[in-house]
């Protein structure tokens, strides 16, 4: 490992001024990543990667389009034909927002089975579900932006929601919308705030990386590094298992774009928007489908929305909610158990969101959402305290190289 003054007399000057290339020196190269990482430890790089690329796929759509209720959905058609290259852009875009959501699911999913939630790391998962929270903002507004019919009547039906707010209800959609409807005002700040708000995000990223980097990963085993023998440096240990983990992304990634483009639209989004007409079945994207059923379960719309807000703030009191010592789920066999059952139950609030909210399908939403609520506040806190979790390896080290970290140690 180089030091600062070993670069060349060019970067020296640079970085006694402005030390950029030594901080990327300690946080990319440097780094002491645990020795142990799996392939779980991809996604939070790949998060990154989906964000710069729907960002720059963002920006240059953003140059062809028109925010204006009588040219959105033919500036969209536009871009798909006449534009160089539209229909690839705006198709990287739109799966691009799929694959964020699949990726940021698996990145969450990864933290609550290693316990990477816990104690030093709660600020860190805070900043975590602030950034999902921004992109379901987010992404919530772009579907609005083609105009279609599922982006006006998804629109109109959301924000609606807050009408169920006591007193101020009304008013909030009023100034939501900036009239009495979905109309071009709506569609205008809609734009400007799917434009800026990734901007936040980055910051917000900016912040979960500077706490990640405050008290170092989170391992598979799920306990603290000790020793030199714990960890290695991130370059080029973390770059090379990075760098593989994206062409595998990329490869899936290129599948729905090249082969089924539309897999995850709603060919109802191809119907230029009509406030007059009502599309018989209003479905959000796949990504809030879990969240859509949690607020059909309940019939009163004030307790549905709620109880949808309290689904992601729930995941705020987390750390404190699951009292367990241990972190990681290898060393818990009772927890391991729940948490496939919570993988099961969050399965079936995405499939009964996505069907019509009649019959059967809004009974198992019902028992999807208790369920939901039980887990986190009642089965993870009494876990803690009667889970009896198998004992501990001594190190990373020891349980990874085994009679080998003893060596020379
Ligand atoms: C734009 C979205 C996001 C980006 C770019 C991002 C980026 C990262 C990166 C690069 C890491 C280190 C590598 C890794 O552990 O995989 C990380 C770790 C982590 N992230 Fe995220 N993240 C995002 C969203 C989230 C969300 C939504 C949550 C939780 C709600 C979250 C929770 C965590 C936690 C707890 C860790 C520490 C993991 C550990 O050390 O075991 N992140 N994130």
């Amino acid at each position: 490992m180089s030091s600062p003054s070993t670069g060349s007399r060019v970067s020296n000057w640079i970085d006694h001024r402005l030390p950029i290339i030594s901080f990327a020196r300690e946080h990319l190269i440097e780094y002491p990543a645990p020795r142990n990482l799996n392939y779980w430890w991809n996604f939070g790089s790949l998060a990154g990667i989906a964000l710069v690329l729907q960002i720059v796929t963002g920006i240059v759509l953003a140059m062809a389009y028109t925010a204006h209720t009588s040219l959105a959905f033919d500036s969209v058609e536009r871009i798909m034909r006449d534009v160089n290259f539209g229909w690839l852009l705006r198709y990287a875009h739109a799966n691009g927002a799929s694959m964020f959501f699949i990726i940021v699911y698996i990145h969450i999913f990864r933290g609550l089975y290693y316990g990477s939630y816990k104690a030093p790391r709660e600020i860190l998962w805070w900043l975590g579900v602030i950034i999902l929270l921004l992109m379901m903002a987010t992404a919530f507004m772009g579907y609005v932006l083609p105009w279609g019919q599922m982006s006006f009547w998804g629109a109109t039906v959301i924000t609606n929601l807050f009408s169920a707010i006591p007193l101020v209800g009304e008013s909030i959609v009023t100034w939501l919308w900036g009239g009495f409807s979905v109309d071009n005002p709506t569609l205008n700040r809609f734009f400007s705030l799917h434009y800026l708000l990734p901007f936040v995000i980055v910051g917000v990223v900016v912040l979960h990386l500077a706490a990640l980097h405050t008290h170092g990963s989170n391992n598979p085993l799920g306990i603290d590094k000790k020793t030199k023998k714990d960890v290695i440096p991130f370059h080029p240990y973390y770059t090379i298992k990075d760098l593989f983990g994206l062409g595998v992304f990329l490869t899936f990634f290129a599948v729905f774009l090249f082969f089924a483009p539309n897999f995850f639209g709603e060919p109802d989004n191809y119907i230029p928007a009509n406030p007059l007409v009502t599309p018989a079945h209003i479905v959000p994207e796949w990504y809030f489908l879990p969240f859509y059923a949690i607020l059909r379960s309940v019939p009163s719309k004030l307790g549905g929305v709620l109880l949808m807000f309290a689904a992601i703030f729930v995941l705020f009191l987390l750390p404190w909610l699951d009292t367990s010592r241990v972190r990681s789920a290898k060393f818990r066999p009772v927890f391991k158990v729940f948490y496939l059952l919570l993988m099961i139950d969050i399965l079936a609030l995405g499939w009964a969101g996505g069907q019509p909210a009649e019959g059967v399908a809004v009974v198992i939403g019902q028992i999807a959402t208790a369920w939901y609520f039980l887990h986190f506040l009642v089965l993870l806190p009494l876990l803690g305290w009667f889970e009896r979790p198998r004992p501990l390896p001594e190190s990373i080290a020891s349980a990874v190289l085994g009679d080998r970290a003893m060596e020379k140690a």
